[in-house]
């Protein structure tokens, strides 16, 4: 019996009995004062926001500086994805594959189930449906979550489509959409105080591919409770992706248009916190060249009737790194968050109730951190968090592409794999085929950031920058990848290409300057499609000669572009070995194809 009060859009305006059930037997478990149905609107924002701010948990910023926008600090434990906490929940382990951390879905539910029960004690219940990508879509990729933080409500109505125009699309679908349950699993007592950033030590996140289930508990961290993002249109997405063949990527999408105004999109993953908020934000630098946002993190791809592969961004707001964007690194990004509208987390706060952090530009004396303490240049912390973000409306930016709500998608020429790598990797290098394409993505490695907890700066493999967001065996993904390629009319597909922004000379610096500069290495990239620009053929494939890189007015010496540019059959060799342990864990699903493409590798660097 549900004794919590209800409000907002409620069972009156909603005809879908599955779903009324649901939010009621959820309520039942969890106990909470009220039950609030979002509807989206503005005003919901300004409630939601307010109620924020009264409780301590957000400051309104200065209003001439970033109108109706909020900064947010999360509890010094809560600020990032928690891999460790993390679980992929099929009914056989091999399903989850060596990748993921695996418990049988009855036992995760029986456990998770004592969590929830009255977990949402004293608090306010709240109904948020969603829609991933344009809700014009065939189908439309619904989901409704329910939260007990308004900072997930106020972040979700940035990130997707939600409230009154998805209802109609629910009562259309039945059971048709991802069930996602979060709490922060803080309950208050009679008269208890809260805290600015409830959240709890013990943490889960959740999946449940087979039922296109989600349930999280303990944290209020933007990749762990805005269920939308990596848990739906990553993990669960992937797995629908697996079972009807298309794809469900981390990947952003770029639109690049030549001073002959062809127009050429481009698809690339990098792992966390390693570039791609940067690349689809890019201003070129070299002469009439333009770059339009589609994207800046998740792409899901299909084939199109003319046979190419399209891609869709089903999100509706950017979740981007904080530091070190500033007006050089990254214009676009700061022109989109100037409008307002924003929350920043984990960021710090000027005295004149504007936000600062690592890398912006400006001289701030002082400060207050993340943290809540004073900060002077002399402080030995930082003012920000290195996983501080900002949550922005895409339709805010200055460069988005007009049609990035087409619900058909945009037809994807290039798709980059990138890591960030010290050495060995070359600025770029373009696949042979779509099979040794995969295996570039599948073995691509990347030194670890402060996205996610943990092995800060060690190189790990992050297959396609998925390891943290496939929601099934990496094993079989891999086999999806060459399935993909296989049914396809190979001069459609797109071309493959491995960058590397990070590769360092003996100083320790960066040899390639990166951001807008990277236009020039897209530039060949587009080029070689076309069949325009030269290459060399190395072992590990076709590499630019400088000649072949546009490099009129980039101020970098040569002979760091070449060391950028340098294959080291050395380096190489003693990169054998990592992919080997790294195919030895994927184990015995891994694909055949996968192994030819090594041995190839080994053959062809004379090892
Ligand atoms: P998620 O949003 O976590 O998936 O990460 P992301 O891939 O969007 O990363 P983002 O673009 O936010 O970049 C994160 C970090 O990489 C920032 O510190 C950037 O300054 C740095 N970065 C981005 N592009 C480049 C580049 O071309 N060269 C160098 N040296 N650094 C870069
Ligand atoms: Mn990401
Ligand atoms: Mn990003």
């Amino acid at each position: 019996m549900t004794t919590a009060a209800v409000r907002g859009i409620d069972a009156a305006t909603t005809t879908n009995a599955q779903l009324i059930d649901w939010v009621r037997e959820i309520a039942d478990l969890t106990g909470p004062d009220e039950v609030v149905w979002c509807d989206g609107s503005d005003a919901e924002w300004d409630r939601m926001t307010s109620r924020l701010v009264e409780a301590g948990s957000f400051v309104k910023l200065n209003e001439k500086k970033k109108p109706n926008s909020f900064l947010a600090v999360s509890d010094p434990d809560d600020v990032a994805r928690v891999e460790e906490r993390t679980f992929i929940c099929t009914a056989d382990e091999t399903g989850a594959g060596p990748t993921n951390n695996w418990v049988d879905p009855a036992e995760m539910k029986s456990t998770m189930t004592q969590l929830y029960r009255g977990c949402m004690r004293g608090r306010t219940m709240y109904v948020i449906p969603f829609c991933m990508g344009p809700l014009d879509a065939n189908p439309p990729m619904l989901g409704v979550e329910i939260t007990d933080s308004e900072y997930v409500v106020a972040s979700m109505k940035i990130m997707t489509r939600m409230g009154t125009d998805v209802v109609k699309l629910l009562d259309e679908r039945g059971d048709q959409y991802v069930k996602c349950l979060h709490s922060v699993g803080a309950p208050l007592e009679e008269g208890q105080a809260d805290v600015a950033w409830p959240c709890n030590d013990t943490k889960y996140i959740s999946h449940f591919p087979e039922t296109r289930e989600i349930w999280s508990y303990g944290s209020g961290y933007g990749g762990n409770a805005l269920l939308g993002k990596k848990c739906y249109a990553l993990r669960i997405a992937s797995a629908i992706a697996h079972d009807e063949g298309w794809l469900a990527e981390h990947m952003l999408i770029l639109k690049l248009i030549s001073p002959a105004d062809e127009v050429h999109y481009v698809a690339a993953a990098f792992p966390s916190a390693c570039g791609k908020t940067n690349l689809a934000m890019l201003q070129p630098t070299i002469p009439g060249w333009r770059a339009e946002t589609v994207g800046d993190d998740i792409a899901w791809m299909r084939f199109g009737e003319d046979g190419r592969l399209y891609a869709v961004n089903p999100e509706f707001g950017f979740f981007g790194v904080a530091p070190g964007t500033n007006w050089k690194t990254n214009p676009n990004a700061m022109r989109t968050i100037e409008q307002g509208n924003s929350l920043f987390t984990n960021v710090a706060l000027t005295d004149d109730g504007d936000v600062w952090w690592e890398g912006l530009e400006g001289d701030p004396q002082h400060l207050t951190s993340w943290t809540g303490e004073d900060w002077t240049p002399d402080s030995d912390k930082k003012a920000a968090h290195p996983n501080s973000r900002y949550t922005t409306p895409i339709s805010q930016c200055p460069v988005v592409a007009p049609e990035w709500q087409d619900p058909n998608g945009v037809p994807i020429s290039a798709i980059l794999f990138g890591g960030r790598r010290k050495t060995t990797v070359p600025l770029i290098s373009e696949s042979r085929d779509w099979q040794h394409g995969t295996f570039m993505g599948a073995t691509m490695s990347s030194e670890m950031t402060a996205a996610a907890k943990g092995g800060l700066g060690q190189v790990r493999r992050d297959p396609m920058a998925m390891l943290p967001f496939l929601g099934y065996n990496v094993g079989h993904y891999f086999q999806h990848w060459i399935n993909v390629g296989k049914g396809a009319d190979a001069d459609k597909l797109p071309k493959i290409f491995y960058v590397n922004w990070f590769r360092r000379g003996e100083d320790g610096g960066f040899l390639w300057p990166g951001f807008g500069e990277n236009s020039r290495v897209l530039k060949w990239a587009i080029e070689r499609i076309e069949g325009k620009a030269a290459a060399e053929e190395t072992a590990i494939g076709y590499v630019p000669t400088p000649e072949a890189l546009d490099l009129e007015g980039l101020d970098v010496p040569l002979a760091d572009v070449e060391a950028a540019l340098t294959v080291d059959p050395e380096e190489w060799k003693a990169e054998l070995p990592l992919i080997e342990e790294w195919f030895e864990k994927v184990g015995d699903n891994l694909p055949t194809s996968m192994r030819d493409e090594l041995e190839a590798l080994r053959l062809r660097l004379g090892a």
